[in-house]
């Protein structure tokens, strides 16, 4: 069964108690979830736990990080790791952000690393990739996301990439208010699963969640999660409102199989 998500992605937004009010907000809702749909929320590190706490008994609601380490333990200062966020009960980490790929000069081969610990701890991986605009422009988007995959996820065996969710993030669409078109966006997630299916067969393409991420709002999240291949979002901006990623989970448990 291919699960749909809405993924809810804070970034480095929200004090502890404006985060706990926000996933009260949410669980107050109360929104029915059936068995393929699934809430996930991405919050700072220092936050996991109480969210976690606040999530467990709900069916359906999982706490990710936002990152992990390339390195197992050690003398990192500053660094978590993906055992640590095993041991607080963390169920997903999103791996290869572009902003931690901008900022953080993340590369593919670390990406690699950090997926491959992950899953070691048990981590489902929101592993994201998306091309800047110039790329888009020039129209070698898929060429430019094939790459990101063929270095990193392409790699894993069978068994692992079950653990893998992929999130399309257009750059030129994060933040911005400039949201891809659902057009835009199914004929590059269709790219996406025809690639897995290449590499790991149909069965493997068809189960896998691939996620829209760049200014998904509650207006525009119906017409993105109707696309064949559009299995839900990941969301920055519009998860931080109640109202707002409230809506986006409502359009999700609305949208067909
Ligand atoms: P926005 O929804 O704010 O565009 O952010 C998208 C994103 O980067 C989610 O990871």
């Amino acid at each position: 069964m291919r699960k749909k998500i809405a993924a809810a992605n804070w970034k480095m937004n929200l004090t502890l108690e404006q985060g706990e009010k926000l996933i009260q907000g949410i669980l107050d809702a109360d929104v029915k979830l059936e068995d393929d749909r699934e809430v996930v929320v991405c919050t700072p590190f220092p936050y996991l736990m109480a969210a976690k706490e606040m999530l467990k008994d709900h069916a359906h609601f999982f706490t990710g990080a936002q990152n992990c380490a390339s390195e197992k333990s050690g003398a990192y200062t500053g660094e978590v790791s993906a055992e640590m966020l095993q041991s607080v009960q963390t169920d997903f980490v999103i791996i290869g952000h572009s902003e931690r790929r901008q900022y953080f000069n993340e590369t593919n081969e670390l990406l690699l690393k950090k997926t491959l610990l992950a899953m070691e701890y048990g981590l489902k991986v929101i592993f994201c990739c998306g091309e800047p605009l110039e790329i888009r422009k020039e129209n070698k988007h898929e060429e430019y996301v094939q790459k990101q995959l063929v270095e990193t996820v392409a790699t894993l065996s069978a068994d692992q990439i079950e653990n893998i969710v992929i999130a399309y993030e257009p750059i030129w669409a994060i933040g911005t208010g400039h949201t891809a078109t659902p057009q835009q966006a199914q004929e590059v997630h269709a790219f996406i699963r025809s690639h897995i299916a290449k590499r790991f067969g149909n069965d493997v393409a068809s189960q896998m969640t691939i996620l829209y991420g760049g200014s998904c709002k509650p207006d525009n999240a119906a017409e993105l999660f109707a696309c064949e291949d559009v299995d839900g979002a990941l969301v920055g901006g519009a998860s931080l409102k109640v109202n707002d990623f409230t809506a986006i989970i409502r359009e999700l448990v609305n949208s067909k199989s």
